[in-house]
């Protein structure tokens, strides 16, 4: 029993050392692939010069880094992938026990010259060492790259924008008589495949990627581009919160401060009070924007014109503060008037008391016609002391009346300002919740569209 199983094994072992062994470097010595072989290098891998390289190119969208419209630049990062075929390089996977894919380092073989031309920073990403080659000579290369680029942004709808940023790509030297560029995957399953592998989505909604080819004359040549169009939708909610609700709210308070009263100088003091706010918040503004753009972005629109209106409103209460100022000083001038008659009067009553104090008759066209039967009264009466007293008391009631006429008169005069005062405040509240209303609506209108 022991025997049999150890003849068994020993017959295995050399059922399998009888089998061919291959390895890699078999498939490699077979094709003289070497770090010294300049072949295969040098120049573009096609056996005929009138061949064009055909070059396959792929790219999917793994993260939008960032998209910074102050300088505008757009900072994806992407998985390329180029696929060309090199003509010196063929096995038959047959004879190499099925070997049908070997990995090289990659500054062994010739490869493609592509570049992308809005890159403004060369690539400091690590690159991958290795390429793929396939039995027919289909060499695969895959790169994660970081592509920082220009990007012209619009911002006129900032923030409810939609954004997006080309990334050119073509060969440097070799134009469409040498190689063919044509793109790996149609838009549709590049927009599928960025959506599935993008793990993350920050400020920026990603939208879809749409692939064109454009032909460029340069220098009396053809050359073969491919444009990748990346589109991306902002998510408005932090500047929404941020910067364009505050100022709404703002702008209510400064609404509900007509309801504010009008004298003493709160009014004025609350008023400035919200309009500094504001001014900070604008400040806010100035960092995020581009400072040259074609068109007045909304946002600023929307900024400037409930700032005009918040100083409108600000003048408007100085305005009214000042009738109403107005108005108090008029009301202080005839008090002094008026007191300055009181004593002008006492000084009269003085002398004719001590003048006359048995004369009498109290001239008709003096007395009121109310007092009169008080003044008949005096005259028939004849004792001089209750006589006296009376005619003070006369005296004290055409006063009295004086000063209550002086006071009608005068409040009515300072009436009129606060009249006015209170017209243009209803006129000015009317007109400013009507343009708040109008503008509003027709921000949000702009900014839907
Ligand atoms: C392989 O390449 C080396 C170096 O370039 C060369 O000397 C040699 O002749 C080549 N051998 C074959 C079989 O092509
Ligand atoms: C670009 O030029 C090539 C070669 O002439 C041609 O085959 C191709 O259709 C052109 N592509 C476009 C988009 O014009």
């Amino acid at each position: 029993m022991m025997h049999s199983a150890f003849l068994i094994l020993i017959i295995l072992t050399d059922v399998t050392s009888c089998q061919k062994v291959c390895s890699y470097q078999d498939v490699l010595d077979y094709l003289n692939l070497t770090r010294d072989n300049s072949v295969f290098k040098l120049t573009r891998p096609v056996l005929d010069y009138t061949h064009p390289t055909k070059v396959e190119l792929d790219i999917i969208l793994y993260a939008i880094l960032a998209v910074i419209e102050k300088t505008q630049t757009f900072i994806p990062f992407v998985w390329a992938t180029l696929i060309w075929n090199n003509e010196r390089i063929s096995w038959d996977p047959d004879q190499f026990c099925g070997i049908t894919h070997i990995t090289i380092p990659r500054e062994i073989l010739w490869k493609p010259d592509v570049f992308v031309y809005e890159m403004i920073q060369t690539d400091d990403s690590p690159q991958s060492y290795y390429i793929s080659v396939a039995h027919d000579g289909t060499i695969t290369s895959e790169d994660d790259i970081k592509i920082v680029s220009t990007c012209k942004m619009d911002v006129h709808k900032f923030p409810f924008d939609t954004q997006k940023c080309n990334i050119t790509i073509g060969s440097a030297s070799h134009c469409v008589d040498e190689m063919r560029l044509s793109p790996f995957s149609n838009s549709s399953r590049a927009t599928q495949f960025s959506r599935e592998v993008m793990k993350t989505q920050g400020e920026w909604e990603f939208l879809q990627l749409s692939i064109s080819k454009v032909n460029m004359t340069f220098e009396n040549k053809l050359w073969e581009n491919l444009i990748y169009t990346f589109s991306m939708k902002r998510r408005p909610l932090l500047h929404v919160i941020n910067f364009l609700l505050p100022i709404l709210f703002f702008l209510t308070l400064d609404l509900a401060s007509f309801f504010i009263a009008d004298h003493r100088g709160e009014k004025l003091g609350f008023k400035v009070t919200v309009l500094l706010a504001i001014s900070v918040l604008l400040l806010i503004l100035n960092d995020i924007l581009p400072s040259m753009s074609n068109k007045t972005p909304l946002i600023a629109t929307y900024c400037i014109v409930i700032f005009a209106l918040m100083l409108l409103s600000l003048l408007e209460t100085i305005l009214v503060t000042h009738l109403i100022e107005k108005d108090s000083q008029v009301k202080l001038k005839v008090k002094n008037e008026h007191k300055k008659a009181k004593t002008n009067n006492s000084d009269a009553e003085d002398k004719r008391q001590t003048c006359c104090s048995c004369i009498c008759i109290v001239s008709s066209d003096e007395q009121q016609h109310e007092l009169l039967p008080v003044a008949e009264v005096v005259n028939n009466s004849n004792h001089t002391g209750e006589y006296h007293v009376l005619v003070l008391i006369l005296e004290e009631l055409k006063e009295l009346k004086k000063a209550l006429n002086l006071h009608l008169s005068g409040s009515e005069e300072g009436g009129k300002y606060v009249q006015w005062a209170a017209r243009i405040n209803r006129v000015f509240f009317i007109f400013y919740a009507v343009t708040v209303l109008l503008f509003l609506s027709l921000m949000y209108t702009e900014w839907n569209t």
